[in-house]
């Protein structure tokens, strides 16, 4: 823990996107920040952010891309926030410009080619301040989730299995949608479908990659597929858990199938394909939620040596506003000095787990969530 930063300097970059928006809702109902938001063209406070805020906002026209001008911003500030993308385009400079100018940083995207390039950097040239890496709900809230599992309802069991789904659905960015279509390529690193198993990353066909969780209405039951998650084998090495295996699924329909057109086309591997993969899921997801509401589930399980120990769910009503909450509750955090300390973190590293869920369970986005050991006695139980 540090000391809090009273009427701090926040700068947006992607202040007026769709992630954005709502971290500088969340930012400016919470917190006394300052707040200026950046975009590459000139433009006047977002009409989403109530004229009582007003006062406690700037704007600022700034192409990340430019590295001077990102790091004379930089200077003047005393947090930043990064919700630009595509981030497999925006690659490392914001996180690079943030260490050299030690300017914490959280940021939505990333992803891990970024949390890789600063970690090789960090045992010649230590990072100063905080760089939050991958701050959303997947990744983000998708690995802080399975943290506090296994420090609440985990503690003092030998875990030697870890199982977790994640289910989404929206209408998807063009810049959430390129990340997405990059996530299915492993980022560079197309492993397949695939688990950790005592230390190895282990590959397995496709016809035994799938699984079919239960989530409560609007999910349902739904069909699930091995993804490689490099949040949740730092997570499973941390707690020291043998094996990890994620399972992963889009779930709007139209969304899923371009989500396996673009996998068997392997639209990942160049820019074009990238470029075109996210264009139809953009459109995809759209037309997916003109008849159905946005949904985001995750599920938990832990086994210990005699099988499943302990199960959580929990579902939120919305995405964006709930990854814009996400970083909101973050950056606060950093602000106020209660954050894991200097260096390079993902969400589940970086903020103590019971204090994020707290502050998460009060905001207006979480329909169910539900915690339970074997026994069924139930251990949280919140549901709307
Ligand atoms: N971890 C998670 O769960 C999660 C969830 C959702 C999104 N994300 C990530 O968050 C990022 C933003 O997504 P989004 O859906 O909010 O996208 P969006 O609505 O398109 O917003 C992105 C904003 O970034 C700005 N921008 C792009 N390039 C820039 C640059 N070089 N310099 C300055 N500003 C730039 C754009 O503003 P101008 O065009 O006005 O410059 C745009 O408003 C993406 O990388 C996405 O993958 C993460």
């Amino acid at each position: 823990m540090t000391h809090p930063i009273q009427n701090a300097r926040v700068l947006l970059l992607g202040g007026f996107g769709r992630v954005g928006i709502e971290a500088a809702q969340y930012l400016l109902k919470t917190t006394d920040a300052r707040l200026t938001l950046a975009s590459r063209t000139g433009k006047t406070i977002p009409s989403e952010i109530d004229p009582q805020y007003h006062d406690r906002i700037s704007t600022l026209t700034l192409d990340a891309t430019q590295p001077a001008a990102l790091e004379e911003a930089c200077q003047q500030t005393d947090l930043l926030i990064s919700c630009i993308g595509p981030s497999g385009i925006v690659g490392d400079s914001v996180a690079r410009a943030c260490k050299k100018t030690m300017t914490p940083l959280v940021d939505a995207g990333g992803y891990d080619p970024v949390i890789q390039s600063l970690d090789q950097a960090e045992k010649d040239d230590p990072t100063r301040v905080p760089l939050v890496i991958n701050v959303g709900l997947l990744p983000g809230l998708s690995g802080l989730f399975p943290e506090h599992i296994l420090r609440t309802i985990g503690a003092g069991t030998d875990i030697r299995q870890l199982d977790i789904h994640y289910v989404g659905r929206d209408a998807w960015t063009y810049n959430s949608a390129w990340d997405i279509i990059n996530s299915l390529g492993g980022f560079g690193h197309d492993r397949g479908f695939c688990y950790l198993d005592n230390g190895r990353i282990v590959s397995v066909p496709m016809g035994k990659a799938g699984a079919k969780p239960a989530f409560p209405h609007p999910i349902g039951k739904t069909s699930t597929m091995l993804i490689y998650a490099e949040e949740i084998v730092r997570l499973a090495n941390q707690h020291n858990i043998p094996v990890a295996r994620v399972f992963g699924a889009n779930i709007g329909p139209r969304a899923t199938m371009i989500c396996i057109l673009a996998r068997l086309m392997r639209f990942y591997n160049s820019d074009k394909g990238l470029d075109r993969g996210a264009r139809w899921l953009a459109r995809a997801s759209e037309k997916d939620m003109r008849k159905m509401e946005p949904a985001y589930g995750i599920q938990v399980d832990l086994h210990d040596a005699t099988g499943l120990a302990a199960t959580a769910q929990l579902m939120l009503t919305d995405t964006y506003q709930a990854t814009g909450t996400v970083i909101g509750i973050t950056a606060r955090c950093i602000l106020q000095g209660q954050h894991n300390g200097t260096g390079v973190f993902m969400l589940h590293e970086a903020i103590p787990h019971d204090l994020f869920m707290s502050l998460f369970e009060q905001e207006d986005l979480i329909r169910f969530i539900d915690i339970r050991t074997l026994n069924d006695q139930h251990t949280a139980e919140a549901s709307v």
